[in-house]
């Protein structure tokens, strides 16, 4: 009666957020398990920021509910983007769902799964659907519970879903995302997720260097700081100290951990890339030479449309000053094609941009209309076809960048955090500090060490290599 299965659908705020919600869970006796068709209740924690990714949940849940026909104990949950971007509306399309939470609330699911499971035992009539989508202040600090699976049950996927590993047969946990702020104060017209999210909210410095503090002392290694605009952490809360903003100032203090030896975070707007996070690539040398810095568009013309607030000029003045710190900096980036009234001149700014920061690896996306949003109601929508174009032409450039950059590697030894077992379990798999995925035979006790890899093969998407 009390098996848990999450499933998590976008962006790595959410798989975080589904991780301190299992984490909760089973402080309260659930036990989590890795696939869908063994639990008795599943929770899936939705995307919004695209179509696709909110038909798929649907999908899935309409797929869930029928369960519920032969199995009428069998619980089903939607929560997170969707459940607060759609809210009621919702049950219209999914009628049997029981419990419907937003993401200011995922710290109240035990308490409502425990009200359900109390009904369901007291055999009594089904209860209503539980809607929880109210905003809460606070709920920033909320996100906290990590998951060790090597203590009990063993945690979901939230990529593949499936179990991988045998009860209490994970590996040590070496990286971690740390979420520290919630919301987004931005207003790109094409995006959906300052409804879903909210108004920015930061958590303190304190309470996230506890957190970093406690991973580390459970063997954590790499840690990734989470938040929709990281480059906006705590302006409004904290002061610039020595003319260092509050994210800098963070980061730092995560530095400071003896047991941290990579930083990385996730992800940072250009308005807000100034010199002191620059700089902060210089001196700090846990903070890894890896930065994802969404540019959505090349032409200067479409990201005032965005309202996106930099030019392309600006954007290539922060890679060159990433540059100049650290010569050998990865780049990744999303962009969106076929925003409207992209022409063929505007997609050329940006394959031409792509190009010029000859980017390591890239979330392209095709520009997906948002109810609410101001470009829902831009006129100049481009063709199917002209999206899927665009989006080869960035795809082909991008594997084309992967592998010429991979392929520099060859022959050299880099410094690898071994993570664990790779996807077959012959090999060990771990990234370097520009987060490239490297493979190679080793014993099990390598996980979580730092050791020195000779590459031998590359590929766009991996290198193979042997310890040295
Ligand atoms: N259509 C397509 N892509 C979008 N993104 C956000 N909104 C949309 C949309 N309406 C992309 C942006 C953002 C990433 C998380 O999702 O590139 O950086």
């Amino acid at each position: 009666m009390n098996r848990v299965f999450i499933r998590t659908y976008g962006c790595q705020m959410n798989e975080r957020d589904s991780e301190a919600v299992a984490a909760m869970l089973r402080a309260r006796g659930y036990v989590i398990v890795d696939s869908e068709r063994s639990a008795d209740v599943v929770l899936l924690n939705t995307c919004s920021v695209r179509d696709q990714a909110e038909q798929k949940a649907i999908g899935k849940a309409g797929y869930l509910a029928a369960r519920k026909k032969r199995n009428p104990d069998f619980v089903l949950g939607v929560m997170g983007c969707m459940a607060q971007n759609r809210g009621a509306d919702l049950l219209d399309r999914l009628p049997d769902l029981d419990l419907l939470v937003g993401t200011q609330k995922f710290h109240q699911i035990p308490d409502h799964l425990d009200n359900i499971m109390a009904s369901l035992r007291a055999q009594g009539p089904r209860p209503s659907t539980i809607i929880d989508l109210e905003a809460e202040a606070g709920s920033q600090n909320t996100i906290r519970d990590h998951l060790f699976t090597s203590e009990g049950d063993h945690a979901h996927d939230a990529s593949a879903g499936a179990g991988e590993h045998a009860n209490g047969s994970r590996p040590k946990q070496v990286t971690a995302f740390i979420s520290i702020m919630q919301g987004c104060n931005m207003a790109c017209t094409f995006c959906i997720v300052p409804k879903t999210r909210g108004e920015e909210r930061s958590r303190p410095i304190d309470d996230i260097v506890a957190e970093a503090e406690e991973l580390a002392s459970r063997g954590v290694r790499d840690i990734t700081l989470l938040g929709q605009i990281v480059t906006s952490y705590g302006r409004r809360e904290f002061p610039f100290v020595d003319g260092k903003s509050p994210f800098v100032q963070l980061i730092e203090r995560v530095h400071a951990i003896p047991g941290i030896a990579r930083i990385r975070f996730t992800s940072p707007h250009p308005r807000g890339f100034k010199d002191d996070l620059v700089q902060a690539f210089r001196d700090l040398p846990k903070l890894c030479p890896n930065v994802h810095l969404p540019l959505q568009s090349g032409s200067d013309r479409i990201l005032r449309l965005m309202n996106r607030p930099y030019t392309r000029d600006r954007y290539l003045e922060i890679i060159e000053s990433l540059r100049r710190a650290v010569p050998e900096m990865y780049f990744s980036t999303d962009i969106i094609v076929g925003f409207p009234g992209e022409t063929e001149e505007d997609f050329e700014q940006t394959r031409d941009i792509f190009e010029r920061v000859g980017f390591d690896m890239a979330y392209i996306f095709k520009y997906s209309v948002r109810t609410g949003t101001p470009a829902a109601e831009m006129a100049g929508e481009v063709s199917t076809e002209d999206k899927e174009r665009r989006n080869q032409v960035l795809l082909d450039l991008l594997h084309r960048q992967s592998l010429a950059r991979n392929e520099q590697l060859l022959g050299r030894t880099v410094e690898v955090l071994v993570e664990g077992p790779d996807k077959v379990g012959r090999r060990l798999s771990g990234r370097t500090a520009g987060n490239r995925l490297v493979h190679f035979a080793g014993d099990a006790r390598l996980i979580g060490e730092l050791i020195p890899v000779k590459i031998e093969r590359a590929s766009a998407a991996s290198l193979v290599g042997e310890v040295v």
